[in-house]
């Protein structure tokens, strides 16, 4: 009998799905341990070393290393035939492996689209996807194989010139983004030939770096980390995620590359990830500068057992490891597991059976950047979908497509900055500049004329700074006032005035923190002017992070946020002048009234002492000398329509294995169709620990026609009230919640219901 028990005992576990062994891990397993046991430690470490031509590592010195087996893959080329001659060279290597080839595809890749603050500004599922596809399908079609991106991490300090890379402030809507893009770009399986492998980054808290000064270190508590800034990576990882790249930056003293609790007892132990960490550019070698180790060779060993696999850009993995092992100073199980993790990757992707996977030999240049391989509909679609309405006063916008305008601005034609940072395969030649968009948009170009106005800067420093290694950013010579005049006249010769203010592409990037957020002295004069004429006026910010532009958005009769929106994005912001789309985004960052407030977000934690209005906010959470709130706050968009949500609950008791439902019924009480995405916010009201204000834990986006209603219905569920308690457990904790419905941040209209205890 007992024989009996377990013998269907062992037979019901192997037939488990979570036991049973796919033949396919199997085969996988016995074909990588064959490989393994025919590499040298030095092939072995060739797999661990990413590398990308340039400087003294010609193509030729790049093939060379390929073929003694000394590179496991390559970053930066995206020329196909060079790429097909580093296979065919990997397929001469001792053991034959195949290199992969990675790049990064951050926001598109041959067709640009939106910069991703912008992306998160749709706070549409479908783009995301959209964005997500095409540049999967654009960048295995050039035969790449990874990309080092989505970049989710938070950023509530608009300082940091990085923001532009991320999805904005909030957890939940970060975490949606990346989401998708790893759904999307990797597919149902790596071998799927337009399959993309992801790499998120920077794990982790990049973004929170101290004064948003970019390669500063973060501190923060274990709670924040695990409730809000570690969150993203995680949902990334759980879709799938076969890479991670590791921040630059220290997390609570100790370099995220050298942090062994982090990439080991986290990501591995606790997060069960089992894909390839790559180290972040140079990050190793700055382990001596970050002062944690004596010199080169010790930054290796102290990186591969904090738990890094792959050294990019590697200067001394080859040159240290197998001296490391030689001397027992690491074992080679560890150099094992780590080529494990690359040669499991590289089966995955199919490279093994066909390392050739999408490269063409004969592949030209001139087809590589034809104009047709664009994807140019979705672009716009995308890029129109991501421009905020900050303001419309009288209904200015949307313009008649019969009026003068004056397009103004050193941002109004300028093809390299519309497609913002981290866009090195997309041509500034085949970008659309508002100017061009604006004349498309309308029958008779001769209705628009156009004028530089100013500077982006009158700032020399600036200037060089932009144009540090080629020129990137124009700056006429003219006389500042011969260039306003200039504007002031076609101003005053049109009917409507719209100018282009903000950055330059180079201001919103890595290495370009800022500590004022104002439009610059040069920029601010051409607005002053231009109000002046009396003529209607239009402030169209092209920026890459939320800027404190309170005095524009007074002198403005309507403004909008355009960030930098690809390829396609001149085209896009006369879709929204023209009302040939309605306006329906929203900001995905608060934007501060002052750069004093920094940071300034939404989900903060309640205070002793909440800011409130009584006794002129005197004791309470608050600043005497300036507004306490944001300009525009999280989640604020318009639209040329309006609309009313109210909405209620199916119960006010949940217990554990319950759910509610929320029904919000929204109105366009307006003339026109428009989508309004409605914002699911909670709080939780008492806990064992101080909880938000308010988090967003739902959204979703409902068309309406003139007048139509319509409903969107959201799901609370036991899971979504959890959070990290004073124990650090992640538990739901019985008694009330709030439910907050509306159209951005600020709402006050709230439901309240109850946990119960079982
Ligand atoms: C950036 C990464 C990027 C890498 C490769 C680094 O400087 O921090 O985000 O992926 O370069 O280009």
């Amino acid at each position: 009998m007992l024989k009996k028990l377990v013998f269907f005992f062992v037979f019901f576990i192997f037939s488990c799905p979570l036991f049973a062994q796919n033949p396919n891990d199997e085969e996988k397993k016995v074909f990588i341990d064959n490989l393994l046991s025919k590499m040298t430690i030095k092939e072995k470490v060739g797999q661990l070393r990413l590398i990308s031509v340039g400087g003294d590592l010609t193509l030729d010195k790049v093939l060379d290393q390929i073929e003694a087996g000394e590179i496991g893959g390559i970053f930066n080329t995206v020329v196909e035939p060079d790429l097909s001659r580093m296979q065919e060279r990997a397929l001469r290597s001792p053991n034959q492996i195949p290199v992969y080839f990675g790049f990064d595809i951050v926001h598109g890749h041959r067709t640009v689209f939106p910069i991703n603050l912008g992306i998160a500004a749709t706070w549409d599922r479908n783009a995301f996807a959209k964005v997500a596809e095409v540049s999967a399908d654009e960048a295995t079609s050039d035969g790449l194989n990874v990309t080092w991106a989505p970049m989710v991490d938070i950023t509530r300090d608009p300082r940091w010139g990085r923001v532009s890379e991320g999805f904005g402030e909030d957890p939940y809507l970060a975490s949606e983004a990346g989401r998708i893009f790893v759904e999307k770009m990797q597919k149902q399986s790596l071998a799927d030939k337009k399959s993309l492998v992801t790499t998120v980054k920077h794990f982790a808290l990049y973004g929170a770096v101290e004064a948003g000064r970019e390669y500063n270190s973060t501190d923060m508590s274990e709670r924040k980390m695990f409730q809000e800034y570690l969150v993203p990576y995680k949902a990334a990882i759980d879709a799938g995620s076969r890479a991670v790249m590791v921040a630059l930056v220290s997390v609570n003293g100790i370099p995220a590359t050298a942090n062994h609790w982090l990439l080991t007892d986290v990501l591995r132990n606790q997060w069960h990830f089992d894909g390839v960490v790559v180290s972040d550019h140079g990050a190793i070698r700055e382990l001596i500068n970050h002062g944690v180790a004596q010199d080169a060779k010790d930054a290796v060993r102290i990186a591969i057992k904090a738990g890094i696999d792959v050294s990019m850009n590697d200067e001394y993995f080859l040159q240290f490891l197998p001296e490391l092992v030689d001397e027992g100073a690491i074992s080679e199980d560890l150099i094992n597991q780590a080529c494990r993790h690359v040669l499991e990757l590289k089966y995955d992707m199919g490279l093994f059976k066909n390392p050739h996977r999408n490269l063409d030999p004969n592949f030209d240049i001139e087809t590589m950047f034809a104009n047709d391989r664009l994807h140019r509909t979705e672009a716009r679609d995308v890029a129109r979908r991501s421009i905020v309405l900050l303001k419309n006063e009288n209904n200015l916008l949307p313009l008649d497509k019969n009026k003068k305008i004056a397009v103004i601005g050193p941002l109004a034609d300028s093809k390299r900055d519309i497609l913002g940072s981290w866009s090195g395969a997309g041509r500034a030649n085949l970008a659309v500049t508002p100017l061009q968009g604006i004349k498309n948009a309308i029958a008779n170009p001769k209705l628009v004329s156009y004028a530089w106005g100013a500077n982006l800067s009158d700032d020399p420093n600036l200037d060089k700074f932009l144009n540090l290694y080629g020129e990137s950013s124009k700056f006429d010579k003219r006389p500042a006032n011969k260039m306003i005049a200039e504007a002031v006249a076609q101003a005053k010769k049109s009917d409507v005035v719209v100018v282009f203010v903000g950055e330059a592409q180079g201001m919103a990037h890595e290495s370009s923190s800022r500590t004022d957020l104002d439009l610059q002295a040069s920029q601010k004069r051409l607005i002053k002017a231009l109000k002046a004429t009396g003529k209607p006026l239009i402030i169209a910010l092209m920026n890459g992070r939320p800027l404190t532009v309170k005095e524009e958005y007074q002198q403005a009769d309507a403004m909008l946020e355009t960030w930098f929106l690809g390829t396609e994005g001149g085209n896009a912001v006369a879709d929204v002048l023209f009302g040939d789309y309605n306006p329906s985004a929203k900001l995905p960052m608060s934007f501060p009234d002052n750069v004093g407030q920094i940071p300034v977000y939404y989900s903060h934690l309640k205070t002793g002492r909440p800011h409130g209005t009584v006794n002129m906010g005197k004791y309470t959470t608050s600043y005497f000398d300036s507004p306490n709130e944001p300009l525009f706050p999280f989640g604020f968009g318009l639209s040329y329509t309006d609309f009313t949500i109210d909405f209620s609950l199916s119960k006010t008791e949940m217990s554990p294995n319950g759910e509610i439902e929320v029904i919000a019924n929204v109105e366009n009480t307006g003339e026109r169709e428009g989508a309004q995405v409605v914002q699911f916010y909670l709080q939780d009201v008492t806990a064992s620990v101080s909880r938000p204000v308010k988090e967003l834990i739902g959204f979703e986006s409902i068309t309406l026609k003139p007048h139509e209603k319509g409903q969107v219905k959201f799901v609370i569920k036991y899971d979504m009230l959890k959070f990290w308690n004073d124990k650090m457990q992640y538990v739901a904790e019985p008694g009330k919640f709030n439910v907050f419905v509306g159209a951005d941040s600020t709402t006050k209209d709230k439901q309240t219901f109850t946990l119960l205890d079982n």
